[in-house]
């Protein structure tokens, strides 16, 4: 698409019509379907480092003042996802979320088109705005989750995004966008084996690495309290102790893992009292920890059990 052929936007300009469909805007006679912001009912527990440092990359109260756009990093299932949402909830944003794969392609990223039926024998053409656009016009929050599993060709539509020039260009449609003042993004990584190396020119904008680290015993403890809200809270206390003690053995069990114990304590624990009969919650601990982690991993759980009885 020639340079002539682009037009180019200011998300400040562009007007948002609302209708019982949802949100859209028409630009270049093009009918941009807008995505929903998604609002993921958790609260935060916890004040960490790792928070304040992402309100300081995201604070720019000054005109010339750029945002950064970081990468949060952490072991799988310490937080990262909920805390780059929190971080924006509290900003009082809304946030909306793309979830990358190796599937995703450059129009994923930014703006597709599709085929709607009208009639018949009649279709029309129509856009949808990724999750990162419709945060860039509307000047919202884009958790960018789980960004290493997106290949080279995604990124690179989103190098000038991500550095002081704040633009996307939609070469699919002729559609340059600068993006609202309030845009803020943050891209979360993750560590397996189903995910790419990032290509030297995004990490270089994705800037500065924030590590997310694991809680500690009196917030894992409110962790599971914001998460499991009717959980036993004896359950809640072993769990706490649980992660507590194996952490201090240098295993790597996750908030996420302990949400799964738990949760699954707490129903064995209930459907047991359905039918009429009582479980301890040591117990109910013990083989969740077992069906969840394995057999050897209930050592932990065990020796906090035996020595609560034997005092
Ligand atoms: N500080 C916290 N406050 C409240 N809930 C938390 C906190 N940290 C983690 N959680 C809970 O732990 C679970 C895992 O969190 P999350 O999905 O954000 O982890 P993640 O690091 O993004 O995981 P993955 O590496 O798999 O993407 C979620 O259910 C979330 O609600
Ligand atoms: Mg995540």
């Amino acid at each position: 698409m020639s340079e002539e052929r682009t037009t180019r936007v200011k998300a400040e300009d562009v007007v948002i019509h609302e209708t019982e469909k949802g949100r859209h805007v028409v630009i270049n006679g093009m009918h941009i379907r807008l995505s929903q912001p998604f609002d993921l009912g958790i609260d935060w527990v916890g004040e960490g480092k790792s928070m304040n440092q992402m309100f300081a990359c995201w604070y720019a109260p000054n005109e010339g003042d750029h945002p950064m756009s970081p990468r949060l990093v952490g072991k799988p299932g310490v937080g990262k996802t909920v805390m780059a949402y929190a971080v924006g909830k509290k900003l009082g944003r809304p946030i909306y979320f793309f979830q990358a794969t190796s599937d995703t392609t450059p129009n994923d990223v930014l703006v597709s088109p599709i085929v709607v039926e009208t009639g018949k024998d009649t279709s029309t053409v129509q856009y949808v705005a990724s999750a990162l656009v419709t945060a860039m016009i509307v000047g919202g929050v884009c958790v960018f989750d789980e960004g290493n599993r997106m290949q080279e060709k995604a990124w690179a539509a989103l190098a000038p995004l991500l550095d002081s020039r704040r633009y996307v260009d939609c070469t699919n449609i002729g559609l340059f966008i600068q993006a609202h003042r309030e845009f803020r993004y943050v891209a979360t990584m993750n560590d397996d084996a189903s995910c790419f190396e990032l290509p030297e020119y995004i990490k270089s904008r994705l800037q500065p690495t924030i590590l997310i680290e694991n809680p500690t015993r009196a917030e894992e403890r409110g962790i599971l309290e914001v998460n499991l809200p009717t959980g036993d809270p004896v359950v809640l206390d072993y769990v706490a102790d649980f992660l507590d003690l194996a952490r201090q053995g240098d295993e790597d069990y996750s908030i996420r893992d302990g949400i799964h114990i738990a949760n699954y304590a707490c129903k064995l624990i209930n459907y047991e009292d359905y039918c009429g009969r009582d479980m301890d919650p040591g117990e109910a601990v013990i083989n969740a920890v077992e069906q969840i982690l394995g057999v050897r991993q209930a050592r932990y759980i065990k020796q906090i059990i035996w020595q609560e009885r034997a005092a």
